[in-house]
């Protein structure tokens, strides 16, 4: 057993195996509500991995879910690793190519990505990254739930490098062709019938168009969500127009955010409590605390989006019951004075005004028609 996992452990104690894991790395950990921009992002020498790379861990996580970021220096491949858990990388910047393979007797599978690309490595699989560009360097994010895993099994050696090889699931779908389009109902059909996007690699989350209306949540916003195959992990990608917000809701932690394109802000809080205010552009990141309100604004003259990766359902945190629900979204009518002022006021520094309907702020059944807000 590693070093940093003889640590004695303390009854109730909120520092878990993953933290221990993560600080006995000797790289930096940045913490807080959110990071400014991933692309400069202070990362440290990970003699293991032989790249630079940086921990997020924001006060959201909480414990479910798992943020790094990478950095690959120009044409350069960084040495394999085994993971058994299944992981999520967006590419923040730069191209490149991941070979990934199981057994050495399986063939091996390469595919190419550029920026703004978001792939799954399939547990028990092992990668290989590289950079195919030769004056840049690529930064990654990678998300996963590891935090959970080392709580069920406090042993490092479990998820790297494990010989396990698992069945081989190469044949059984179009292996990392672009991920399609399926049209699903959800599970209990409360929210009604959802696109969804299938697959192991999505080329591109700054250009994909084929987006379902999100009528609940205001803003014109529109959304996609995603699914991998033989993984339990999900995420979901919403836009929305210029000089428009979203209401204000709350859910589970570990939902990590990032931005692949826009120019906004969000505002964070515990119910009763004060307000933290995010602001946000291309490769922010942030992740709304458990059970905390959060709402989303555009104070850019471009529609924004926001990809959101999921923790396990289990910390999904959406009411089940339609009232319930109701409690975890703030109507516009209902909302602090103040958050429209700021919005206004945010706007006004740009020389810019809110395309928000009047009507939004006085009609507790007002609904968001197509095309309303723009201008
Ligand atoms: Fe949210």
């Amino acid at each position: 057993m590693s070093k940093a996992m003889q640590i004695e452990r303390k009854m109730w104690s909120k520092h878990y195996t993953y933290d221990e894991w993560m600080e006995a790395q000797g790289i930096p950990i940045h913490k807080g509500y959110y990071i400014e921009d991933l692309r400069t992002l202070q990362l440290g020498w990970w003699e293991e991995r032989q790249c630079n790379s940086a921990f997020i861990q924001l006060v959201g996580q909480e414990g479910v879910t798992s943020a790094r970021v990478t950095e690959i220096p120009p044409a350069k491949t960084l040495p394999p690793v085994k993971f058994a858990l299944d992981e999520i990388i967006y590419v923040v910047e730069g191209r490149g190519l991941t070979t990934i393979w199981s057994g050495e007797k399986r063939p091996k599978k390469s595919f190419e990505w550029q920026k703004h690309s978001m792939f799954l490595i399939p547990h028990n699989y092992v990668h290989r990254l590289s950079n195919m560009q030769g004056d840049k360097p690529v930064r990654l994010l990678h998300y996963s739930y590891m935090p959970l895993t080392l709580s069920g099994v406090r042993d490092p050696n479990f998820i790297f490098g494990n010989s396990y090889e698992g069945p081989d699931i190469q044949n059984e779908m179009d292996f990392y062709s672009e991920a399609k389009m399926v049209q699903q109902n959800t599970l209990d059909n409360s929210w009604g019938r959802r696109a969804f996007w299938y697959g192991n690699f999505f080329p591109d989350m700054r250009a994909w168009d084929k987006l379902d209306a999100n009528v609940r949540r205001g803003a014109g916003g529109r959304s996609v969500y995603m699914q991998f195959p033989d993984s339990e992990m999900t995420c979901h990608m919403s836009v929305f127009d210029a000089r428009l917000y979203k209401k204000a809701h709350r859910h589970g932690p570990g939902r990590v955010i990032v931005i692949p394109v826009g120019e906004g802000y969000s505002i964070l809080w515990e119910e009763g409590k004060e307000k933290v205010a995010v602001p946000w552009h291309e490769a922010s990141c942030f992740v709304p605390p458990n059970r905390w309100f959060h709402q989303h604004f555009n104070v850019g003259g471009e529609p924004a989006r926001y990809l959101a990766l999921h923790p396990p359902m289990q910390f999904h945190g959406h009411a089940e019951k339609v009232e319930d629900r109701a409690k975890d979204q703030i109507e516009y009518v209902n909302e602090d004075p103040w958050v429209r002022r700021k919005f206004e006021d945010e706007l006004a520094k740009r020389g810019l005004t809110s395309l928000m309907p009047e009507q939004a702020y006085k009609d507790p059944n007002f609904e968001w028609s197509k095309g309303m807000g723009k201008q």
